[in-house]
């Protein structure tokens, strides 16, 4: 069975201890989880440790913390930039990779990112991929080859052993981030079935029903239900809604 993940980004979003009561808050008003769902909290770098204590003392394997970033060197002259060594040590598992944001304000190119993917599997770490178009080219019906690239030039390297292991796909449509727009079931399930499509060619049939493949994009409580029922929805990466408890816990409660 595939794995459902809700996964809250939080951005650059809530202060230290704004994030903990968040996690507390969330913490005391979980539902009972089965073996295939996860929840992972992306908090800033500075968040990360402190949020895995509050974590780990729950002993709820279900719950996980994330970074929003690193880079692919092990250590250097990269001032500003942190390590996935760095990450482990705070008892981090999984990196979002590709954000939209990263691309867009920081110039990171599907090749750089493929570097941050290789040293992350290569680490034993669980990357969070996102893809997803611009406006224009979903206006220009080219959504589909844009997100085939992204995905071609970052992550169809892999094995098919390595990428059923070590990636969750997010598919974000840069249209619906943190726009109040939010993809129609239809228009996730067909992107989300295309991806499943491109796996299924380039790897197996094993492989393409094996990955997670999230959706994102103004994901909330009110539509988080009707988007993870679509087949091929696998759960969600949440942005606004995940900071605070009252909207991200029916998000987490729509996981099915
Ligand atoms: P949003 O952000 O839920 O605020 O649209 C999603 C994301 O950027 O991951």
């Amino acid at each position: 069975m595939r794995k459902k993940i809700v996964a809250g980004n939080w951005k650059m979003n809530l202060g230290i201890q704004e994030g903990v009561q968040l996690v507390n808050d969330i913490i005391a008003k979980l539902p009972v989880f089965q073996t295939h769902q996860h929840v992972i909290f992306c908090t800033p770098f500075t968040h990360l440790q402190k949020v895995n204590e509050v974590i780990n003392q729950t002993k709820n394997s279900s719950l996980h913390t994330g970074a929003q970033n690193c880079h692919d060197k092990t250590s250097g002259a990269y001032t500003g930039e942190i390590s996935i060594a760095m990450l482990q040590e705070l008892g981090v598992n999984s990196v979002i990779i590709g954000h939209s944001e990263r691309r867009q304000y920081f110039q990171e190119s599907n090749e750089f990112l493929k570097n941050k993917v290789d040293a992350l599997l290569a680490n034993k770490m669980h990357v969070l991929f996102c893809c997803g178009e611009p406006l224009e080219v979903r206006e220009a019906a080219q959504q589909n080859a844009w997100v085939e690239k992204q995905l071609q030039e970052s992550i169809f390297h892999l094995s098919a052993e390595t990428i059923q292991q070590g990636i969750t796909i997010a598919y974000e449509p840069i249209w619906a981030i943190g726009t109040g727009v939010t993809a129609s079931t239809a228009q996730a399930q067909e992107m989300h079935a295309f991806i499943r499509s491109l796996l299924q060619a380039t790897y197996d049939e094993d492989t393409a029903q094996n990955i997670s493949i999230l959706y994102g994009g103004s994901c909330n409580a009110a539509n988080a239900a009707e988007l993870f029922a679509c087949e091929d929805v696998d759960g969600g990466l949440i942005g606004g809604a995940a900071l605070k408890a009252e909207s991200f816990l029916p998000i987490i409660e729509a996981m099915k």
